[in-house]
């Protein structure tokens, strides 16, 4: 059997990072001699650090990336199927608390609920102001970017909200109800809101850029909870600050946890730090599946959840 040693790229959640030290005496790349890191044979890493070139060059035994998340394009892909090397990722057991942070965005954003919690904090609601009236979040027309496991799980959950349902995928789906448009700027004229459930990377990069957010227009809202690559964000802030759309719903950034500073008085957005799947039962279900990738891998060299090369 290859030499049970286990590296980690990144920080860890303390959850992870004590169960690989404990169960492998995991180290961090960072903290590894070049013997340990030679001998390494699964690499663990999340989407907020991943694996590329500059690791693998020091990872000379590495047979498997292990990736903590759903999301996997901060590593090397190609490069790792290149050198022989399989990645997992963490599917389907975030696929609801995503969901749920993509429907709670739509409602807050459309409706208002947190710039009105914070006028009422203020003590303005007290002294007789209210807030604008907002937009109704049943019957409108959703556009949903990226129809995978979490988009369907959107569209799902915003159908019992009546909402009609567009969307735009690499491939149109056979299997659903819901109509396709063939570019996203189609899909953003029709839409009241257009939420982002895209995978990362070079395919999606800025997907949703000035003439998207024009498209959209002054009475749509964007939701993300894709990647803030999707999405050229200084378009996005200017679409915002000139009132060319109505406001964002956004747990992603461009440069997390970099949040444009145009944004943070503004009352049209609502700025989330990453927590699409930040629950204690969904963290522990990826962490018990990124360890399972570990040991299936360190027993008999295959992945429980590999993604494509
Ligand atoms: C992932 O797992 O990639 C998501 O970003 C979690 O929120």
């Amino acid at each position: 059997m290859t030499e049970r040693r286990v590296v980690m790229v990144g920080r860890m959640r303390a959850e992870l990072d004590a169960a690989l030290r404990e169960r492998y005496d995991a180290v961090g790349l960072d903290e590894a001699d070049p013997d340990t890191a030679a001998k390494a044979a699964v690499a663990v890493t999340s989407g907020v650090w991943g694996v590329r070139g500059e690791h693998l060059d020091r990872l000379p035994g590495l047979g498997a990336i292990v990736n903590f998340g759903v999301g996997y394009d901060s590593t090397d892909v190609a490069e790792a199927a290149r050198r022989g090397v399989a990645v997992s990722n963490t599917p389907d057991v975030l696929t609801d608390c995503v969901a749920d942070t993509a429907v709670g965005l739509v409602i807050d954003v459309m409706r208002g609920f947190s710039a009105a919690d914070r006028l009422v904090r203020r003590g303005d609601w007290a002294a007789g102001t209210m807030p604008p009236l907002a937009r109704r979040v049943s019957g409108s027309r959703v556009g949903i970017v990226g129809l995978g496991r979490i988009g369907l799980a959107i569209a799902q959950r915003l159908t019992a909200f009546d909402a009609t349902i567009g969307y735009h995928n690499r491939r149109e789906r056979t299997d659903v109800p819901y109509t396709y448009a063939a570019r996203v700027l189609d899909l953003a004229r029709e839409s009241d809101v257009l939420v982002l459930a895209a995978a990362g990377g070079e395919s999606s990069r800025h997907l949703v850029d000035a003439a998207v957010l024009d498209a959209l227009g002054p009475d749509g809202f964007l939701v993300n909870v894709a990647r803030g690559s999707v999405v050229d964000q200084d378009a996005l802030v200017a679409a915002l600050v000139q009132g060319r759309i109505a406001g964002a719903g956004l747990d992603v950034f461009a440069d997390e946890p970099h949040v444009p500073e145009a944004l943070l008085g503004r009352d049209d957005v609502v700025l989330l730090p990453h927590i699409g799947s930040a629950t204690v039962e969904t963290r522990a279900a990826m962490i018990d599946l990124a360890l399972a990738n570990v040991e299936r891998f360190l027993t008999d060299g295959t992945l429980v959840t590999p993604v494509p090369a």
